[in-house]
C-alpha cells in the first residue's frame, strides 16, 4: 500500500489519503469552478480549498463568499459537489494589509494593476504600524466571525492564511510597532495567535483549523514579510497552544509573485519539493501534521515524502490544475498517464494576472 493513500487526521477530520490541493484562487464563472473542482475531488485528492476567502465586510463580494448570504448559499453548493466526489472542502480566511476603502476607491475609479499595486507598497508600513488596538481587536473578531461562517456553510476545516496582514505583522521588517504587537517576535507572533485563540473558541474543540505559515529567510533575497525562517519555532509553538491542528508551509507573499508560484527556470526555486526547506524547519517544532506545496509533482517523489515522514500530507496547486486525475492515476498504478505540469505559469496563475479565463496550456478543455 502506498503511503500516499493512506488516510490521515487533522484533528478531529480524516482525510482519505495524503494529498490536498493547495488553496488555488481562478478566473472562472461559479459553474466553471464547481465544475472544475468537483473534478478535483473525483480525481481522488482528499481536500480541496477555496482559496482568499475574505473576512472583513468592505472586502469585494465573489461569488464564493462568507460574507453574503449568497455567497454562502454559493458555498454550500461548491461544498456538496466536493463531498459527493469525496473530498473535503476548506475555507482559506485571510485579511488584506491595507486600508480597505482607500482600494475599493482605486478600484472603482478604475486604476491600473501596477497604481493599486503601488497603493498597497506605498501605505503598507505606514497601515501595520498605526492601526489602533480597537481595528486590531475588530480584525480579530472578523477571523472569528468568517470561520463561524464557513463552519455553518459546510465547511470541514478552515485554514488561516498567514499571508497579508498577519504576515506583515510577523516580520520584523514589516511592523515597527512599539506596542505589544511590535518588536519582539513573540509580539510580532501576537495577532496571528489572538485570530487562531478566537477561532478555536468560536468554531469549539472539534472543528480543525489550519495555519499557512508563511516565512521569509534573510539568506534568499525573496521578500520580507512574515518571521524569518529562523524565528519559526516561536510561532509554530504559539499558534499550537492558540488551538493550531496542521500546518502548511509557505514563503512569504510579500515578495514577486514568482517567488511562492515559483515558475520552471526560477533563479532559486527550480527543484521539485523547493520549499521543503521551510517545512523541514517547521516539523522541528511540532509533532502536528504539517504539509507543504511547491512544484510537487512526482509519485515516486511525493511517496517518499509522505514515507519517510519528512511531510504528513502533500500539498499541491498546478500539478491538480494539469491532471485533476492525480490521485487515482497513483491508486491505479497509472502514474505513466498522469499529465505532468510544466510549471509554465501560463494558463493559471497567468490568468489572474491577466484577467483572463483560467485554464491548463496542457488541456484547453478547462
Ligand atoms: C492560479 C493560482 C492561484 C493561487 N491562489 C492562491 C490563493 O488563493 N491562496 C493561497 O494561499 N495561495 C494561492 N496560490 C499558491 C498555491 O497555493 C501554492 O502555494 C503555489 O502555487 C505552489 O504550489 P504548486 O507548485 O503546487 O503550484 C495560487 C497558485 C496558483 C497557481
Ligand atoms: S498552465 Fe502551465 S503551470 Fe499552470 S497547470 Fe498548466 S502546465 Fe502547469
Amino acid at each position: 500500500m502506498k503511503q500516499l493513500l493512506t488516510p490521515i487526521r487533522l484533528g478531529s477530520m480524516e482525510l482519505r489519503n495524503r494529498v490536498v490541493m493547495a488553496p488555488t484562487s481562478m478566473m472562472l464563472s461559479l459553474e466553471e469552478k464547481i465544475d472544475f473542482l468537483g473534478q478535483v475531488a473525483d480525481g481522488g485528492a482528499a481536500l480541496i480549498y477555496v482559496g482568499d476567502m475574505g473576512v472583513e465586510p468592505g472586502m469585494p463580494a465573489k461569488d464564493l463568499s462568507l460574507l453574503t448570504p449568497e455567497g454562502l448559499d454559493n458555498c454550500r453548493r461548491l461544498l456538496g459537489r466536493l463531498h459527493q466526489g469525496g473530498a473535503r472542502g476548506g475555507a482559506q480566511l485571510y485579511l488584506w494589509d491595507y486600508d480597505p476603502a482607500g482600494l475599493m476607491e482605486l478600484y472603482r475609479t478604475g486604476a491600473t494593476r501596477e497604481e493599486i499595486r503601488a497603493y498597497k507598497d506605498d501605505r503598507l508600513g505606514e497601515y501595520v504600524d498605526t492601526l489602533p488596538q480597537e481595528r486590531i481587536q475588530e480584525i480579530v473578531d472578523h477571523f472569528a466571525d468568517a470561520a463561524q461562517a464557513a463552519q455553518e456553510a459546510g465547511f470541514d476545516m478552515v485554514q488561516i492564511l498567514g499571508g497579508h496582514l498577519l504576515n506583515s505583522f510577523s516580520s520584523g521588517y514589516l511592523n515597527h510597532r512599539r506596542d505589544a504587537y511590535g518588536g519582539s517576535v513573540e509580539n510580532r507572533a501576537r495577532l496571528a495567535c489572538q485570530v487562531a485563540e478566537a477561532v478555536r473558541r468560536r468554531v469549539g474543540k472539534d472543528f480543525p483549523i489550519e495555519y499557512k505559515l508563511a516565512v521569509h529567510d534573510d539568506a534568499i533575497p525573496c521578500g520580507q514579510g512574515g518571521p524569518d525562517i529562523r524565528e519559526i519555532g516561536v510561532f509554530v509553538t504559539a499558534l499550537e497552544k492558540a488551538g493550531v491542528d496542521a500546518f502548511q508551509a509557505a514563503l512569504s507573499n510579500r515578495s514577486v509573485i514568482e517567488d511562492t508560484v515559483p515558475p520552471r527556470n526560477h533563479k532559486v526555486f527550480s527543484e521539485e519539493g523547493c520549499f521543503l526547506y521551510v517545512s523541514d524547519e517547521i516539523k522541528k517544532h511540532t509533532s502536528l501534521p504539517v504539509s507543504c506545496a511547491g512544484k510537487l509533482s512526482s509519485p515516486d517523489f511525493c511517496e517518499e515524502l509522505i514515507a519517510s515522514g519528512r511531510l504528513d500530507y502533500i500539498a499541491m496547486s498546478r500539478q491538480l490544475v494539469a491532471d485533476p486525475q492525480w490521485v487515482t492515476k497513483v491508486a491505479q498504478n497509472r502514474e505513466s498517464e498522469i499529465r505532468r505540469c510544466i510549471f509554465c505559469n501560463k494558463g493559471c496563475l497567468g490568468s489572474l494576472l491577466t484577467r483572463q479565463k483560467f485554464h491548463c496550456v496542457l488541456d484547453n478543455a478547462h
